[in-house]
Order: C-alpha cells, then structure tokens, then sequence
C-alpha cells in the first residue's frame, strides 16, 4: 500500500499546483461522473422487482437487525467536513442588523458594500442581485439574503452571501387562532435503522430526553421525495388527480397545509438546500415551483444565488462530492460547504432563525436537506453533533412546549448498491418518522401517548402523518375509534387497527413490506413436525 499513498500524494500535489492540470481533470471526471450515473440508474443492478402476494392481509411488520453484517459492509467512518478557514467577516445580529466583524480585521481601511438577492418575478429558478448599497460599521436590512462584498485600497478581498431572517414590522401584530405549531424537518433517503446506525446521538436524545416516538411500520408511498413528501403536507397522492404534476406544473395552488397554517394567522418557512433537485422543481420538465414564494420565508434564492455567485462551481461540486464518497479529495474544504459552516449548518441555523423571529406565534416549517443525504449512504453521520444541538436548542429554548415536531424522512437509500440485499430492499421502503409531542399535551391526554405507543408498531405511511398535522391544527387530540371501512390516512393520535393492510392505508404492492400470515392445515406433515420440536425444546 506504501507506494501507492506516495503516488497519490504527489499527483495530489501536482493537481495542486497546476491550475490547467486540474481544470482537465474536473471536466474528464465530470464527464465520467455523468456516464457513470446514468448507467447506475438506468442500467445498474439495485432494480429488485418487489412481489407482494397479498397486500390485502393484515400487516405484520418486518424486524429487522439495524447491524446486521450484510448492511454493515456498506459503511465507513468519512473524515469531519472541513470548510473554508477564511471566515465570515460580517455578520447579521438578531435585530435586521449586518455588521462588520471588527475584531476579524486589522485593516481600519476596509471598505463594504451589500446587494440584496431579488428573486426575480414569478421565476422560481433566478435570482438577481441589487443595487450596490456601501455602509461603514453596520447597517439595518430589510430582506432576508445578501451578497457582501469588502474592499482594502479597491481590491476586493471578501465576497460572500450572508442571510437572517427578517419579519418586517407589519407581521408583528399576528393573532393566531391556534396554539400548537408544526415543526418538520427532514433528511432526505434516511430510513430508520439508518438513523439508529448513522445518527445514534440524535435518536438517543429524541426517545430518551424528547420522548419522541419513531415508527417501525412507516412505509413509503412512491419512489422519490415528491411521491412522499406531497402526501404528508397535502394528503393527497402525487401524480393524480387528487395533486396533478405535469409539464409546466406551478404549484402555488396546490392545497399545502401551509396556507391553511398562514390562514390561521401562522408563520410559515420552507428550506431545501439543493436548487438543482428540489422536489417541487425538479419533477416536472419545463420548469415546476412557485410563482410567487410558497411561504413567509422561502429559501430557495439564497441557495440559487450561490450558483449564481460560483457559475463553474455547482457542478464541480458534484464531482467533488462523488469522489469524496470515495475518500479522494481534490480539494482543502469540503464540497459540503458555503464558507465557513457546512450547508446542513446553515439550514439549521435558518431554522432557528426563523423560530426566535417568531418565537411566540403559531408556525408551520417544512426544512429538507437533501445535499449530505441524498446519494450518499455515509455523509448523514456527520450531521449526528449538529442535529443533537438542534435538539437540545429546541427543548431548552421552550419551542417542544407548544410545538409537535416531526423529524423523518422520505424514503432510505435508494441510489446505492445496498438495495441489493434483502435488508436494504426493505429499507428503502421503510423511512425514518419519529414525532415528539408537547409534555403537557401527553399529561391532559393520557390517550395520546397510548395510542402513540401502540401505533409504533402498526402499518403507518405519510397520509396518517399529514392527518396527524391536521389534528394537531384542528387541536384534536381526544380518543376516537377508528371507523370502518378504515379510511386511507389514520392521524397517528388515534389507535391505528392492527389488521390494516397495505390496500387499507393505500401503500400499492411495489412497496408493501408487510409480512402476512396464511392459515395452513394443522395435520399438514410439516406443522406436525413443527410443532413436535417447539415443544420438544420448551422447557
Ligand atoms: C434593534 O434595532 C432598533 C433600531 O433598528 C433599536 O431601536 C433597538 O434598540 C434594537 N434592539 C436590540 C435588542 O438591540
Ligand atoms: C468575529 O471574528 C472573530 C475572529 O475571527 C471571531 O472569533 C468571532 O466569533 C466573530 N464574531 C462574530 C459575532 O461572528
Ligand atoms: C462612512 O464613514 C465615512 C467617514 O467617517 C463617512 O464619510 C461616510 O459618510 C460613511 N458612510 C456611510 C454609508 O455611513
Ligand atoms: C385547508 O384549507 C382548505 C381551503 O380553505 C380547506 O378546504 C381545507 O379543508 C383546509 N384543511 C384543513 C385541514 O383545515
């Protein structure tokens, strides 16, 4: 192995030093890159056809070992994200102020100025930047996302976005109806023993200090993050009538529960950090999304304002990102990053922004990473310190006393070579969905945390979370019966049968894992001989 690590280091090197040298290779492996990911998708092995004999029997659901040795040969430790040691010199106070970090710089002539990113009109995929505005110390700002630039004797030596969120005096005088929030947030292809394996601190915090409770039986819908994501938000399928996606679809006036959220007088953001796959953009061709920003606080211009800003850079990324699955790495930082922090960082952080801004009104989140997650199985681990933070800062901030978060997924991995063993099949089927509810709510509804308990282990999918959201908005967490015949969505809150079937919570074949059971004929040679051992060995 010696020989072979002093010829990486040297041409690592020399990738280093010769800008041309490294320019070639970026373009060769890109072109690679994409060769190679369109023959993983479309010719790969990992396409398992699933039959299911019977999706009408009532649901046994699968248990399996998260650390089973077939599954563990898919995971290695990568190295901590590392990004760029050249940090903010600005930086946005809680009060719409941008400041410069004095203590950041010795030169006492530097000089900054800020554009605003303007989202352009009715145009979910530009951005522009506005007029140059200089400021000395620090400077109030009315918009959520900026590009700094500073100055030392004319040349430039700082460029970077900056963002915060802004609620502009006319909010103040909310007056919500309701009182109980809904905080998602997501990471794109993390199934459940995924995250029992890959964020342990997280989900060991979430059930034992958060009492969260994280679902066996959670199953999929359809096979990406739109087919799993429109449901719980909108309870309706993807791709029907019931929420049409077709060329050119916009979806202002698609029936998200946000706008009931803003109806009732609520703060809304959503958040996905990767423009180019954002689940609303990019399923439809000729360009989906929004016309006009579907929620207070949209963060998409500032994460197309970074491409707007590194033009060369977004697909480079990419490549970067490929090899750095495959522990090369070109470059000093990570490709996970912007700036200083790493981009699930930055999500967080607007997260929280956005709840102190509104800290006392009802709110609606929906933040989706999809950048750490999304093709790679071993990245996710290490967001495992950040979302323990974020955690903690939820309890001990107050915000889990008058909000249900909903911290899940929407499907496992599904671009990987674990789908090939008969563990990561179910997986892929089987996301992550763990619910932490208000304390006092459990202590005034001892039926909540009953039925929560139970429904653990029954057959659950994103139309009885988006139930749940519904009663949680409507505040309706007394017991009822669940009515026959069993409707499609069954809120979580209220006791989920434990003969549903995939047919009932309307989960089509290709995803049902369920085990069934068949009766057989006692006198059948083989349940003699069954039967015969297990009681032979009962002690
Ligand atoms: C926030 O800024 C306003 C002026 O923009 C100022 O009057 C107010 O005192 C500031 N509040 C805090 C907490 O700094
Ligand atoms: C200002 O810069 C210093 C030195 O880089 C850093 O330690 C400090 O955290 C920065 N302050 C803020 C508010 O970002
Ligand atoms: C910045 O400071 C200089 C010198 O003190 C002053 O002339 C200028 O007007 C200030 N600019 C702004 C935008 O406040
Ligand atoms: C949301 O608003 C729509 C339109 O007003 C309404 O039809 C629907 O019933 C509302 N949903 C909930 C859960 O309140």
């Amino acid at each position: 192995m010696y020989p072979c690590r002093v010829v990486r280091k040297r041409l690592l090197a020399l990738f280093r030093r010769n800008t041309f040298l490294r320019r070639l290779l970026y373009v060769c492996t890109l072109i690679c890159f994409s060769g190679y990911t369109i023959f993983h998708l479309y010719f790969g092995p990992g396409y398992m056809v699933y039959v299911h004999k019977n999706i009408q029997a009532s649901c046994i659901i699968p248990e399996v070992n998260p650390y089973d040795k077939e599954i563990m040969k898919f995971f290695w430790k990568p190295d901590p994200i590392v990004c760029s040691k050249d940090s903010d010199l600005v930086y946005f106070d809680f009060n719409s102020t941008l400041h410069l970090n004095k203590s950041r710089t010795r030169s006492s002539s530097i000089s900054c100025q800020y554009q605003e990113v303007v989202r352009k009109t009715n145009d979910d995929f530009n951005v522009e930047l506005g007029p140059e505005v200089w400021f000395n110390s620090s400077v109030v700002i009315r918009t959520d996302f900026v590009n700094v630039k500073c100055f030392i004797g004319g040349k430039m030596v700082y460029s970077r976005l900056h963002y915060q969120v802004y609620r502009p005096p006319e909010s103040k005088r909310r007056n919500p109806k309701k009182k109980y929030s809904v905080l998602i947030f997501g990471m794109d292809s993390v199934s459940r023993l995924a995250a029992i394996r890959e964020l342990p601190k997280t989900m060991s915090y979430l059930e034992k200090n958060l009492g969260a409770y994280v679902f066996k039986g959670y199953t999929k819908l359809g096979d990406n993050t739109l087919p799993n994501l429109a449901p719980l938000i909108t309870g309706h399928y993807a791709f029907s009538k019931e929420f049409p996606v077709v060329e050119h679809t916009k979806f202002d006036n698609h029936p998200f529960i946000w706008h009931n959220v803003s109806r009732l007088g609520g703060a809304t953001m959503f958040l996905e950090d990767w423009p180019r796959i954002s689940t609303f953009n990019l399923g439809t061709s000729g360009g989906g999304g929004f016309l006009k920003p579907p929620t207070n606080h949209y963060m998409r211009p500032f994460y197309l304002a970074i491409n707007h800003m590194q033009m060369f850079e977004s697909p480079v990324s990419d490549v970067l990102q490929f090899l750095e699955d495959k522990n090369v790495k070109l470059s000093s930082t990570s490709y996970l990053c912007y700036g200083e922090k790493s981009l699930h960082v930055i999500a967080i952080d607007y997260f929280k922004r956005f709840l102190l801004a509104y800290k006392d009104d009802l709110k609606f989140t929906l933040v989706w990473n999809n950048k750490l997650s999304h093709n790679y199985v071993n990245f996710i681990k290490l967001a495992d310190d950040d979302l323990l933070d974020l955690m903690t800062f939820l309890k001990t901030e107050g915000f889990l006393d008058n909000s249900f978060l909903l911290f899940l997924s929407d499907h496992g991995s599904r671009v990987d070579k674990i789908r090939n063993t008969p563990i990561g099949r179910l997986e892929e089927r089987l996301p992550l969905i763990s619910l932490v509810v208000p304390q006092q709510l459990k202590g005034a509804y001892p039926n909540l945390h009953e039925n929560l308990k139970t429904n653990i282990n029954r057959l659950t999918s994103p139309f009885d979370a988006y139930e749940t959201i519904v009663d949680i908005l409507n505040e309706n967490f007394k017991s009822q019966e669940v009515a026959v015949p069993y409707p499609r969505g069954i809120s979580l809150f209220r006791p989920i049968p434990n003969d549903r079937s995939c047919a009932d919570a309307g989960i089509d074949e290709h995803n049902c894992v369920c085990y069934s059971s068949d009766s057989v004929d006692v006198k059948s040679p083989v349940v003699v001989k069954l039967a015969e051992y297990v009681t032979a060995n009962i002690i």
